[in-house]
């Protein structure tokens, strides 16, 4: 079945030249299964009349936000819950303003703002518009909402004989774009309360271990990927405290966030928070050694050799499956070689439920793999309850997706073993 099949979608359109393309984008979304209701901005009037959106949605075309007759019908407020998407194509940098700045002067934006549903804008414009200080301006308050997405705009010749990025991306590719939301919004749908009622406890980013006042021991470790499974294991109904060693990603919405800074000081705080925990995921790089003492003040270049000596950091992920058995323990094993088999080992010495094996490095194009970069390839080694250890592979994505596959994996693991107490 069509992703789109009854679908409710707003298909927003603004005043531009690239209006008559919304009319094709409209008859691909009626093919596709999905309803629509269409609201055209007072300006759009101008570039394609109404008529022909109503007849091809079936839908009276709204765009006066103070139309009695049609406020009767379905309300804005009522209009903007109806929807399951907002689709605005073309988005003008007039209505990209508004929306970034939370302006609702028309029936479009103020539908935006009173709307909860993913909002897809496909902008149309003339180049110098687009790379304008105040629209780049606006495009960069988007990168921090989650529930907005920018398709285009492509490079090209312009209606105004300029050429440059400001065309408004293809029906098609929109149509793509469009489904692969609809996708991730129907896995988050089947993730959501499979973790209710259950406590995890993540550890994320590297530590840093102290050498004297400006230097330390640390690794690339950048906290993507376990920032990316609090947010998940949020996503999936759980409560979900992070204990993160220094990072520059803001901790995920509805998750609290415990920033440390050294191996001892996460062990520290990781125990802290253990009470009730149900699942442990340490994805946390902790540094293996510390120095022995951290020198109160700058080291001077005295010497022509010179030799730090180092101690053991704690296993916070052994302490912590030594500590308490019933807990469902998941830990990450990153490396260079013979990654399932050090993986593995890790599985049994650590006395753990799951590992996800992942390998770092560079790959033959010189890209970083696993660490510092946005995506990632695992392989998950799971203990059954009859002590068969099963394989699976979770291939190449963005550590967002990999990271909603991972704690669907975790469920299923965790509903089958012992250590689930419902
Ligand atoms: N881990 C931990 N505390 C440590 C070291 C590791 O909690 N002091 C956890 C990591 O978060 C990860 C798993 O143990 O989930 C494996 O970490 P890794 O660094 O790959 O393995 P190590 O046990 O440190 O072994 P080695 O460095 O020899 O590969």
């Amino acid at each position: 079945m069509s992703l789109f099949q009854d679908k409710k979608i707003i298909l927003g359109v603004c005043g531009g030249v690239a209006a008559y393309k919304s009319v094709e984008l409209l008859r691909l979304l009626i093919k596709a299964g999905a309803q629509v209701q269409v609201v055209m901005t007072p300006s759009a009037e101008q570039f394609v009349a109404p008529m022909t959106f109503q007849a091809l949605s079936g839908n009276p075309v709204r765009s006066d936000l103070f139309d009695k007759a049609a406020e009767a019908g379905m309300g804005h407020i009522e209009l903007a819950r109806w929807a399951d998407l907002i689709l605005i194509a073309p988005v003008t940098a007039n209505t990209i303003a508004k929306i970034s700045r939370g302006i609702a002067d028309n029936l479009l934006t103020t539908v935006c703002l009173a709307s909860a549903a993913p909002l897809i804008l496909a902008p149309a414009m003339n180049q110098q518009m687009w790379r304008s200080e105040a629209n780049q301006d606006n495009i960069q308050r988007f990168k921090s909402r989650t529930s907005i997405h920018l398709i285009g705009p492509a490079m090209g010749e312009q209606a105004c004989g300029d050429n440059g990025p400001g065309r408004m991306e293809e029906p098609e590719p929109i149509m793509r774009f469009c489904e692969q939301l609809l996708q991730q919004l129907q896995e988050q749908q089947s993730l959501s309360e499979q973790l209710k009622g259950k406590k995890l406890l993540i550890t994320a980013g590297p530590t840093i271990e102290d050498i004297d006042p400006v230097r330390y021991i640390s690794n690339r470790s950048s906290g993507k990927m376990g920032y990316a499974i609090a947010q998940a294991a949020y996503e999936a109904g759980a409560e979900v405290s992070l204990i993160s060693g220094p990072v520059v990603l803001d901790a995920p919405e509805g998750v609290d966030c415990y920033k440390i800074r050294s191996a001892l000081q996460m062990h520290k705080r990781v125990f802290e928070q253990l009470d009730n925990v149900d699942i442990f995921i340490a994805t946390a790089a902790v540094a293996d050694y510390r120095p022995v003492a951290t020198k109160a003040q700058k080291i001077k270049k005295t010497q022509d050799s010179m030799t730090i000596e180092l101690v053991k950091n704690p296993d916070i992920l052994a302490d912590v499956s030594a500590h308490n058995k019933k807990l469902f323990t998941v830990g990450f094993a990153a490396e260079t070689t013979e990654l399932e088999k050090y993986a593995q080992d890790k599985l049994d010495s650590k006395n753990l439920d799951m590992i996800a094996a992942n390998r770092v490095g560079r790959d033959s194009n010189g890209q970083s793999m696993g660490f510092n970069s946005d995506t990632n390839e695992l392989i998950l080694f799971s203990k059954q309850q009859s002590g068969e250890i099963t394989r699976t592979v979770l291939p190449k994505t963005t550590k967002q997706q990999l990271a909603r596959e991972l704690i669907k994996e975790i469920v299923v693991q965790y509903k089958n073993s012992h250590k689930n107490k419902d």
